[in-house]
């Protein structure tokens, strides 16, 4: 069976101020009755497909994690001491593991729409990732997104093909000569590999790095559920994402296409744009009224909201903070004192 590993880290700040360092986005119910986190639970829960799942995640965030991973049976949560990016927190959960597992690696801030299709790759990817591929979901490109990995197709393989380059994070004009190429992919941040392929080339491209771990899960100690790696081990981690550290280098990466309505909810634009709407195109939470708007986002957790006559605006209202914000100026919240100093 395949071994879920849900990944929670980060402090996105570009939902604030709904999100907040104390309560970041994968622990808010922003679309729909589930946050984030339960729903990628959810996604991994048919025991038929998968095992228990293992989350790691940081003690910041520990008290979420365990609060809403209570319907997950089985669940086991590592804990990192601190935050070391994703190929240390990868690493992780691949040295508890049998070498031989398959693991499917899940960020936790991801909405995806079609379950039955998550499925469908995730039983694509298994099959690869059992012929000692690195697998990475591959979500159709449609714009030239510069804060996500582009995957280059090469060679057809049963069920995806084989990666010829991935590249982390372009700048705008290789993102859009990507995008124009139209043999690239944008990377989903899913992952399936065996554990003992994916410590392998990570020993191969970053040994110092994968020794670190290693040495922090020979020294760790377990706690019921919870497992502690060795904090002093773990403290010489040199911080990386597994994309630059991993599969930009690996020689042994492949991709299965992905079609299941994936967002990775990185604004409240991508939010309204990935919630049912009303037949102007509005998405509400909590209470409003809206009169001759479109494309208009609201999201009150107690005030009543009323709007009239605006366009693709996102009015949110969180406790003492009001952000209102165009659509276009979404991507900038992140910066505002606000979301900088919460
Ligand atoms: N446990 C743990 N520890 N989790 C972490 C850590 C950490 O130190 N750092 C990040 N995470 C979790 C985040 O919570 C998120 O769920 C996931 O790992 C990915 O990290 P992000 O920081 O959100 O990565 P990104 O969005 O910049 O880029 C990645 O995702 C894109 C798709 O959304 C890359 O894989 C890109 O290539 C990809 O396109
Ligand atoms: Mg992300």
């Amino acid at each position: 069976k395949i071994v879920p590993v849900i990944l929670c880290g980060g402090s996105g700040t570009r939902l604030w101020p709904r999100s907040r360092k104390t309560k970041p986005k994968p622990f808010l119910p922003l679309i729909g009755e589930r946050t984030m986190f339960e729903a990628t639970l959810g996604r991994c829960a048919d025991a038929a497909q998968f095992a228990p799942p293992v989350v790691v995640t940081g003690t910041d965030h520990l008290e979420h994690v365990e609060d809403q991973s209570k319907a997950a049976p089985g669940a086991t949560v590592i804990v990192e001491p601190q935050a070391k990016n994703t190929a240390a927190a990868i690493a992780l959960a691949a040295a508890r593991l049998p070498q031989d597992a398959v693991m499917l690696v899940c960020p936790s801030d991801h909405h995806i729409a079609d379950e039955q299709a998550f499925r469908a790759a995730a039983a694509a990817a298994a099959r690869l990732a059992a012929e000692d591929w690195l697998v990475a979901f591959g979500i159709t490109a449609t714009a030239p997104e510069t804060g996500y990995g582009y995957i280059r197709r090469g060679e057809a393989l049963q069920g995806g093909y084989r990666v010829e380059s991935f590249v982390e994070k372009p700048d705008l004009d290789r993102a859009r000569q990507f995008l124009a190429d139209g043999n690239y992919s944008w990377n989903g941040g899913i992952f399936a590999f065996r554990a003992g392929n994916f410590l392998e080339e990570l020993a191969r491209h970053r040994p110092a790095l994968a020794a670190a771990v290693q040495a922090a899960v020979a020294g760790g100690r377990e706690d019921g559920a919870r497992f502690h790696p060795d904090a002093a081990a773990f403290a010489a981690i040199v911080s990386e994402s597994v994309d630059y550290a991993v599969m930009e280098q690996t020689g042994r990466a492949a991709m299965v296409p992905a079609s299941m309505g994936w967002s990775d909810i990185g604004s409240w634009a991508a939010l309204r744009d990935a919630t049912d709407g009303d037949h102007d195109g509005n998405s509400v939470r909590g209470r409003a009224e809206l009169v001759d708007c479109r494309g208009v986002l609201v999201d009150s957790d107690g005030p009543r909201v009323s709007v009239i006559g605006l366009q693709d605006v996102a009015i949110v209202v969180d406790g003492d903070e009001v952000l209102v914000t165009s659509m276009e100026g979404a991507q900038k919240v992140g910066k505002l004192g606000g979301a900088a100093n919460q």
